[in-house]
């Protein structure tokens, strides 16, 4: 009797989840993300007696709690994690398909996510610029983020596309390269160095550093290249941005190695000198990130097609004092990353 009262209580359960609606849903995903009853009810133009309500006829069905609540701020059950993780995959599917219906119209609409690292804020708002004005009916959500949040994001499938300057070698992504990112070294105009040619790497090791936190791809790929000469950088500050660097250098501070993108397109030689390093500029590509077996939708397919013309729609500028080294691998959807995730784009659909 006990027995089948557990089943028959199973099976009113997954009767009633099958009843739960979109609404329920979208209700739920908003309170989630904000974090706040309040603020899903505004968001949604509800009112917050509709939102309590559709919160428990959900909690009701799944059986479990979705919530805590800690102070004014509510946070997910385990139960409320998986049910997010399930509520994404379902808007994801929808969104996907509103964009296919538009494609077979013969229009590009829909919503493009970007996660945007850092560094790369200094290009992709001016790419941006001339794909909005290519495909008016696509509208764009960056998100611009250190390397740890971005990961996250990407670990929790939040964007279409995620733009990087090294992709993760612990997630199974596909990479696909579109843009050189060179790494230059900076000093104060006056510094010593700044009249030299061809200057080693161990010289430049007996400098104070100035870094960015511990994490950045340009901090990775610096103590990289030192650490292959078996050389260590002498860090003198960690600084979280790279407008504070700039400014540290031309204070004095110490010399730095940031991405040529930092610099203004009209570089300002007066405060800053570029100096010439044996193994710089260090090589290196922006690429475009997604999880493998990621399905991508036609926005985000269109994108990635718009970002291999991006050269093309960005000035491309070279400074004086910056040895050029001879291309062995050139830079582009054909390859070119070291990493091993890098590799041609793999299309699933179109
Ligand atoms: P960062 O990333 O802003 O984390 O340094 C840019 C890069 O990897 O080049």
């Amino acid at each position: 009797m006990v027995m089948i009262d557990f089943h028959l209580s199973q099976q009113l359960k997954r009767q009633a989840m099958r009843h739960t609606t979109l609404r329920q849903l979208e209700v739920f995903e908003a309170i989630a993300r904000l974090g706040s009853f309040t603020r899903a009810a505004e968001e949604l133009h509800l009112t917050q007696p509709t939102v309590s309500m559709q919160i428990k006829k959900l909690t009701d069905a799944v059986g479990m709690p979705l919530f805590e609540q800690v102070g004014k701020k509510v946070y997910l059950t385990e139960a409320g994690r998986a049910l997010q993780n399930f509520s994404r995959e379902i808007f994801d599917h929808f969104t996907h398909f509103e964009m296919l219906l538009a494609d077979l119209k013969g229009l590009k609409q829909g919503r493009l996510r970007l996660g945007v690292i850092t560094t790369a804020k200094y290009f992709i708002p001016r790419l941006l610029g001339a794909f909005c004005r290519q495909y008016p009916g696509i509208d764009v959500a960056m998100k611009v983020s250190n390397r740890e949040r971005i990961l996250e994001r990407l670990h929790n499938n939040e964007d279409d596309l995620y733009i990087l300057g090294q992709p993760p070698e612990e997630v199974d992504v596909i990479a696909e390269p579109f843009l050189d990112n060179p790494l230059i070294v900076l000093a104060p105009a006056d510094h010593p160095l700044a009249q030299e040619k061809n200057i080693t790497l161990q010289r430049l090791a007996e400098e104070p550093f100035l870094v960015r936190e511990a994490g950045s791809g340009t901090r990775i790929a610096t103590e990289q290249l030192f650490a292959r000469h078996n050389l260590k950088i002498r860090v003198r500050m960690e600084l979280g941005s790279n407008e504070a660097i700039k400014q540290a250098v031309i204070g004095g501070l110490g010399i730095s190695v940031l991405s040529r993108h930092t610099l203004p397109i009209d570089v300002m030689t007066e405060q800053i000198a570029l100096l010439d390093v044996q193994g710089f500029p260090i090589e290196r590509h922006w690429c475009a990130v997604y999880p493998r077996g990621k399905q991508l939708s036609v926005v985000a397919h269109t994108f990635l097609d718009y970002l291999k013309e991006a050269h093309r729609h960005i000035e491309v500028v070279t400074y004086p004092g910056i040895r050029k080294k001879k291309a062995a691998n050139k830079p582009g959807l054909s390859g070119g990353n070291a990493n091993k995730n890098t590799q041609a784009p793999r299309r699933t659909s179109k």
